[in-house]
Parts: C-alpha cells; structure tokens; sequence
C-alpha cells in the first residue's frame, strides 16, 4: 500500500501492484487528470542549440555499478530477506565497474561524452571506523578511483564526483540497529563527512573540478523513513525524515567551505578549482484535482518543500524550519551566512511528474498531502515503472531553478526502458526542452543521462535498465545501445531540429510494470 504513493523515490523504489498501475483505472476523476498539466509549458523551438563547453555525459553511483561493497548499510540491506527485489545482487549481477574501467570509458568515447558523473564511496576507502580515524584508506580502491580518474584524463573526459550516493559506510549506519540514529540523524556525521570530502577533494584535487556532495538529499530521507525501502527502513516517520534533510543541507553547506578550501587546483585550465553542488531531485507537480482549492493547496505545499525548500537555504540562507513557507518562527532564518551561496551551481535530478491530492488514500503526515500514483494521467506513455514519460516538465524545474540565478547542470535524467524502444526520443525529448530553456535564458551548462549502463536500482534490484549501455550479467561484456548512437548525433550536432524527433518512432508505452 505504502509503495503507491510515494512519489519522488528514485527510480527503482516504486513499485506500482497492478490493480494500481492501469492507466484506466484513473476512478471519477479522470477529467481532472486529463485536462493535462501542459497548458503552461511553451513549444520548444523548431531548432534548439547547445552552447561550447557544455558538459555532456552520463552517470552511475558506486553502489550501483561496483562489487564488494560491503561495508556499507546498502551492503547489509540487499542481503536482508524482503527487502530487493528476487534478492538481486549486485556481487553477481552487477556491472563490476572498477574491474571494467576501460570498457566503461570506451563507452562514454565511442558515444562522444565528454563527462562522467559517477561517486566515490566512502566505506571502500574507509571500510571501518578505525581506518577513517587512523586516515589509512584501503588502497586497492584508492587505486582503483586513481585509476580511473587519470584513464578519463586520459581520453579527455571530465570527472564530476558525488562523494554521497544514498550509500554510508556501516561503521555509520547499520540497518540491524534501525531504530537508533543512523548516518544523517548522529550528531558526529556533519564532522565526518566534511572530513571525508575534504580527504577527496585533497587527494584528487588535481584531476576534480566538479563534485556534488550529497545526492537526492530529500528521496534518501523519504526512501529511509517515509517509504522504508531504503535503510533503515522506517515507515513515515515524519520527525526523523525532516532530522535526516536538515542534517543534510546543513552537513552539504560545510562539506562545501571544506571543498573549497582543500582543492585550490584548476584540473582543466577552466580558471576555477572547484564548482561544488548537490544534485537536487526536482518534479513537475500537478493537482489531482485542478477544481478543488484544497488540492491545489496540498500542490503547492509538496511542491514548496520538494522543489524550493532546500534550494531557498543553500542558495539564499533562507532557512524555513518548520516548512511553513515564512521566516517568522523561532528557528527560522533569513540570508544565514552559514548557508547562503553555498553552491556553485544547481544539480538538477529531472525524471517525471506527480500528482497530489490533500486526501486519497493515505495521507503523508505533516505535509498533509497524498501522492496519487495509481491516477496516472492515461494520455502519456510510461516507462516501465510505469512512470509518466512528461518532457515538459524538464522546462518547467529548469524554468523554476533559473529564477535562483545560478548556472545549471541536468545530473539526472533517464527511463527504464529494457528493450531501449523509447529511450533515444525520451533523450531527445527532454534535451529539446533543455536547449529550449536555454533559449529562454536558463544558464544551463551539461547534461548528465542516468544511467551510463544498466545497474541496480536499488529496491527494484537488476529489473529496471535505464542504461545507454547494456551488459551481459555473467560475462560482463557491454554493448552501446542505439540510443547511445543518437546521443552522439546530438552531441556531434550540438542541436536538436524538430525534423531530428520527426524520425523517430513515437512511443511504445509499458502495457504492465515488468518490475512489480
Ligand atoms: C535517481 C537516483 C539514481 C537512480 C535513478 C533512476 O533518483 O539518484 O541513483 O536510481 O533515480
């Protein structure tokens, strides 16, 4: 029941069950659905341009794509019974990243990226709390991230580092021990992982000009304590999941004066040493309801707190405590210098959209809204998660993140597509409203598509493939899907023409979600 409505997990955490997912079974309230929330999103251009220097590429995360991480809470979670999807393991079924360096990178070459997003984790190189304390990483991965940031060098590809990727060492953050405070809610884990940053940035200032330091801060704290399908697997525990995002933004602001400080090197002669942001998940949010006023109010609340709450404080210092969309409670902060400007450009994660309700079924404490994920609107297609393909919606969180003044890069952006039948005019799609936005004035400098090659999503184990790439799971051997070729054509091009979507097959929507 609880999988229904949780709406902003990453990709893999939701699961609809099948008498939820059919686009039909949109119940007395479909007209409101399908009045279609895209009366506000302009028509891009007959032709879209990108500017030099953009960054294009694509990204994985650690736990995703590398074996052996065990000393990590996600190490421990996978191997609890109930908890992924058929038990997948990623030891197994995995991409095994570290050992494949030059095949990933002759992927990310032969299809013309330029960048790759990928993280670093922290409980390979301190797979325990005494090796953190000690500073005594553990050097076969040191080697191995050694490795591959000087073969990306090597074959002219930027590395943009996340230094958290929903993964914490288990010396931090051990499921067995769920109801005492894990990673982001001990006092001692703003201290650590500022250490931990400033550790990379020192190491690998040299070869690093981008980093984001925490990713999808707010779907870590919903996938842990709202949903539970992250560790430590609590179900809407409304005080812990807010403890968790504020512990983050305030941890993140640090982690960046701390990156600053330790990395004075300027890796690709761009003039800046290091451009430090977090990569923000941002939504298009629609009202189940357009007619109802306590609908669109329940709307705007999710929307406040998902899309602006976190960017108001680490771009303004606008600290809003209690969420209330005012500074006029104790706690409550206008311009704190401690948060303002604490980031050198937005990270933005754009995957879909959701609609809300202030009451339908279950009801999100606090934020008093529901999500409505089994009220799809019938007229897009869907992914194989059977999430709403909305391309418009990538113009309208670029069109809201503009407005903070900053440039922007897309760190996210993908569909689970197995058979890759949709993926190169999603790509296209959502990149038309990039330049789009562009045009318009938003200062976006690159584009990351998730996922360079399958991995595991999380929850959903090895099912959902959001990648360019596949993989063959016993030999490991890659392959660039076509979709991979026409992410070339665009970023040889570096524009997109109305006639480039024209040849391209419309969508085939996912008659089930395969990964239920
Ligand atoms: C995002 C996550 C990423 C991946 C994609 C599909 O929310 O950041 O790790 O799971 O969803």
């Amino acid at each position: 029941m609880l999988k229904r409505f949780l709406f902003v997990l990453p990709a893999a955490l939701f699961v609809c069950l099948p008498s939820s997912c059919k686009s039909s079974d949109s119940g007395g309230s479909a007209d409101a659905n399908d009045a279609g929330p895209t009366e506000d999103t302009p028509q891009p251009p007959a032709e879209v341009t990108f500017p030099a220097g953009f960054a294009w590429g694509s990204a994985t995360a650690a736990f995703q794509v590398e074996k052996g991480l065990t000393a990590t809470d996600w190490g421990a979670w996978v191997k609890t019974a109930g908890k992924i999807k058929n038990m997948d393991d990623p030891d197994v079924l995995g991409p095994d990243a570290l050992a494949h360096i030059d095949d990933d990178i002759a992927l990310l070459t032969q299809s013309g990226q330029n960048a790759y997003r990928f993280s670093i984790e922290w409980g390979r190189l301190y797979p325990t709390k005494a090796a953190f304390d000690a500073d005594m990483p553990d050097m076969a991965g040191v080697t191995a991230y050694d490795t591959l940031l000087t073969k990306l060098k090597a074959a002219g590809v930027a590395p943009w580092v996340t230094l958290h990727h929903f993964s914490s060492p288990s010396w931090l953050s051990d499921p067995s021990m769920a109801d005492a405070p894990q990673a982001w809610e001990r006092p001692e884990m703003a201290a650590l992982f500022v250490e931990w940053c400033k550790r990379i940035a020192k190491r690998w200032g040299d070869k690093i000009d981008h980093y984001i330091t925490i990713n999808e801060p707010l779907n870590l704290a919903l996938g842990g304590y709202v949903q539970g399908s992250f560790p430590p697997g609590q179900l809407l525990a409304m005080d812990r999941t807010f403890a968790v995002v504020k512990a983050e933004a305030k941890a993140h602001a640090q982690a960046f004066d701390a990156i600053h400080a330790a990395d004075t090197i300027d890796a690709d002669g761009d003039g800046k040493s290091a451009l430090v942001s977090m990569a923000f998940h941002q939504r298009a949010f629609h009202a189940y309801d357009a007619t109802n006023p306590d609908d669109v109010d329940a709307t705007a609340r999710v929307k406040y707190f998902w899309n602006a709450w976190l960017m108001n404080a680490v771009v303004k210092g606008d600290w809003d405590d209690d969420y209330d969309q005012k500074y006029d409670g104790p706690n409550d902060k206008l311009g704190d210098p401690t948060l303002k400007n604490h980031v050198d450009y937005l990270g933005v994660n754009y995957y879909s959209d959701t609609l809300i309700a202030r009451s339908h079924g279950v009801v999100i404490p606090k934020i008093n809204a529901s999500v409505i994920q089994d009220h799809i609107q019938d007229s897009r297609p869907k992914n194989e998660l059977w999430w709403d393909v909305y391309p418009q919606g990538m113009r309208q969180v670029l069109d809201e993140a503009k407005a903070y003044g900053l440039p922007i890069v897309i760190t996210e952006n993908g569909i689970a597509d197995s058979t890759d039948v949709n993926r190169a005019r999603y790509l296209t799609e959502h990149l038309q409203q990039v330049g789009a936005a562009i045009a318009a004035g938003a200062d976006v400098r690159g584009y990351f598509h998730w996922s360079l090659i399958d991995n595991f999503e999380w929850a959903n184990g090895f099912c959902p493939k959001f990648g360019l790439s596949a993989y063959d799971q016993k030999t490991k051997v890659r392959t660039l899907r076509a979709s991979g070729q026409q992410y070339k054509k665009i970023i040889q091009a570096k524009k997109i023409a109305q006639s480039d979507l024209d040849v391209l097959p419309p969508y085939v929507s996912a008659p089930v979600n395969p990964c239920n």
